[in-house]
């Protein structure tokens, strides 16, 4: 099987390539990436050799660089977005061009291509803040953040393509991903690659937010079972195995680590910062889905896997600065006393 992959040089899409070419021995993937901030070809050196793997330069928003890379391939898995909610708080332009643009090219030139099976990666940020209960597939889409507005956006235009043109597309929508390659501007590989040079983790607001923790491999495992046996014009919901506030993970990994109390700083809180996700997964998991990792398993090896590759994060720290991307811009504020 001959599968376009959009975003593979990025976080999960890497993982994803790299799980899905060691248990489909006959596939081959052609990785169409744009190699923007987060993408980097380093995420899938080990591939380079392998005539089963082409990664192609090119814009997804790009008619024709979407149109060369789509030739002959039976299956799209569809990664590529800009990511990061504080990035689009502060500039939502690439946000809307990527994830929502960038989608109806792709979901066009599937049709024209005849494309089997197309998997639309989302995320459970578009069901927004949900204070009790488990988000089902069918909830109505709340999207908080200008990324998760965007994200929502391409789903519904994903659901379009599939009740007028019978695109036989594929919605994923997954928790919190951890795991090696995270680019460190998100929460997990920014608080352990700021604790290994002794500097705090920035907190925002209470830390009382609540995330469901899924380690990339299971997303990757998760996906792949779909191209399979999901259902064209459904959607999935994909969340982990660890559901807990940011407290709880500080203390999880700072436990891991080794680290003191006060590596900590608690800054100003993200504006429209969603107070709890959480997933019902019983829709996948009818299918036979099974989580392989334990979140403590899983967390171990993550941080093993930044302290053996500091030659990896170290360049993009350096390009950012050791605090998030949203303390820097804001002056790395204190949050008010409460
Ligand atoms: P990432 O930011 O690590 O990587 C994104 C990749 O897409 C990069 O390689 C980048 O170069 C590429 N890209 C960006 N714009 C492009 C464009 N216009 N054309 C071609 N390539 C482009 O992302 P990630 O965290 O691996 O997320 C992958 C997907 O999974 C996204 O769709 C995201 O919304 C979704 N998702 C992520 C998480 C998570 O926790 N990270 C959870 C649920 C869903
Ligand atoms: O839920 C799925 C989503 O998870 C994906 O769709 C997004 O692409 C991905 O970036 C992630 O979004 P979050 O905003 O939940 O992840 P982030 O790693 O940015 O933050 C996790 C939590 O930690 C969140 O409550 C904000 C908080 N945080 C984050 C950073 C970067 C901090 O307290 N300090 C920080 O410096």
């Amino acid at each position: 099987m001959k599968i376009l992959v959009t975003g593979g040089l990025g976080f999960i899409g890497s993982n994803f390539i790299r799980h899905l070419l060691s248990r489909r021995k006959q596939a081959s993937v052609v990785n169409l990436d744009a190699l923007t901030y987060a993408g980097n070809p380093a995420n899938l050196a080990d591939l380079q050799d392998d005539p089963r793997y082409r990664w192609v330069k090119g814009d997804i928003a790009d008619p024709k660089a979407v149109e060369a890379a789509m030739a002959g391939a039976e299956a799209v898995v569809h990664f590529a977005a800009e990511t990061h909610v504080d990035r689009s708080i502060l500039d939502a332009s690439r946000f809307l061009r990527t994830n929502i643009v960038g989608s109806q090219v792709l979901f066009d030139a599937a049709l024209r291509h005849e494309i089997g099976r197309f998997i639309h990666v989302s995320t459970d940020e578009v069901y927004g803040s949900v204070p009790k209960g488990f988000s089902k597939e069918g909830d109505r889409l709340e999207p908080n953040s200008p990324y998760a507005a965007s994200k929502a956006a391409s789903d519904l235009l994903a659901r379009s393509y599939f009740v007028t043109h019978k695109l036989p597309v594929i919605v994923t929508r997954a928790s919190n991903n951890f795991g090696p390659y995270q680019y460190p501007e998100k929460a997990l590989p920014l608080m352990i690659t700021n604790w290994m040079d002794g500097e705090p983790f920035p907190l925002y607001g209470d830390g009382l937010q609540v995330r469901d923790w899924l380690y990339v491999v299971d997303h990757a495992r998760a996906i792949d079972l779909l191209i399979d046996k999901g259902q064209p014009g459904e959607i999935y919901n994909i969340g982990g195995t660890f559901h807990c506030n940011n407290r709880r993970i500080i203390e999880e990994t700072r436990r891991l680590m080794g680290v003191s109390e006060g590596l900590v700083k608690p800054v100003a809180d993200r504006p429209g910062h969603d107070r709890r996700y959480a997933l019902d997964c019983r829709k996948l998991k009818a299918l036979g889905f099974k989580h392989e990792y334990a979140f403590r398993q899983a967390l171990a090896a993550t941080v093993d896997w930044y302290r053996a590759h500091q030659s990896w994060w170290r360049p993009l720290k350096k390009r950012g600065g050791y605090k998030s991307y949203y303390s820097r811009q804001y002056g790395g504020r204190l949050a008010a006393k409460p």
